[in-house]
């Protein structure tokens, strides 16, 4: 647990790609293609100010409901986030994890991301932990099921946290909601207990460093707890 105001583990539901798309009448996949650039700005941002790790929520289990077409899109945007950004995300020292059932994704993706996390796994600047295919009530069934399947009748909190996907990762200091909604949508629920929130107007597609450093001093002026005085 971080104890000090530390940023250590930014979280980040980036919402507001297809609002973002529409005000400028352009289809929604033009907002998702913007919203790549904006997590480099981010990764960039994360390495400047500091902090060690970067999880993004890319795609909930709840989004396959999305028309097939935009579905599809994503997952070729997220391919060749990938493959193209691969080279620059070594270079600047970036280590690649990812949380979610990535095998129910297309062949193609589920292989791209075995190897980026292969290839980046010795780089220590900034974890980017890529939530895909991710929900937190299915994560934290799964952790349920594997205890259940070990044979294990009772556990404690650090044996069911060896459960998640988050395993070896602290918990995150803060969570951003990008496009000014107020909710977690299935984010995170188990790691978020003391966890600050901070819901920006902005859609994602806009989010940038001056975003970032706004948050990181809401953020500093926070007096964590953590249940006592
Ligand atoms: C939220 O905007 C964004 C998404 C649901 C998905 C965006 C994900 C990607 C483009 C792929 C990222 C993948 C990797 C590997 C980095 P929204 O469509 O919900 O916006 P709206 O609420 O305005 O409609």
């Amino acid at each position: 647990m971080n104890k000090n105001n530390k940023l250590e583990h930014l979280a980040i539901i980036m919402d507001g790609n297809g609002r973002w798309a529409i005000k400028r009448k352009k289809p929604r996949l033009f907002g998702h293609k913007a919203g790549i650039e904006s997590l480099k700005r981010t990764i960039d941002a994360c390495l400047d100010f500091n902090i060690k790790y970067l999880t993004i929520f890319a795609f909930s289990t709840e989004n396959w409901s999305r028309p097939q077409e935009e579905v599809n899109g994503i997952m070729n945007i997220a391919n060749q986030f990938c493959d193209n950004d691969l080279q620059t995300i070594i270079n600047k020292g970036v280590k690649v994890l990812t949380m979610g059932d990535i095998s129910r994704l297309p062949d193609k993706l589920e292989q791209t991301l075995y190897k980026v996390v292969d290839k980046t796994k010795n780089n220590s600047k900034l974890v980017l932990n890529i939530a895909i295919n991710y929900g937190a009530r299915a994560e934290i069934i799964r952790a349920v099921n594997n205890l259940l399947s070990s044979g294990i009748k009772e556990c404690t909190e650090k044996e069911f946290e060896s459960q998640l996907y988050t395993s070896g990762l602290p918990d995150p200091d803060l969570i951003i909601r990008a496009s000014g909604e107020n909710r977690l949508s299935n984010f995170m629920l188990y790691q978020c207990a003391y966890s600050e929130f901070y819901f920006p107007k902005v859609h994602w597609p806009d989010f940038n460093k001056k975003v970032i450093q706004k948050a990181i001093k809401v953020y500093s002026k926070r007096h964590r707890r953590f249940g006592g005085l």
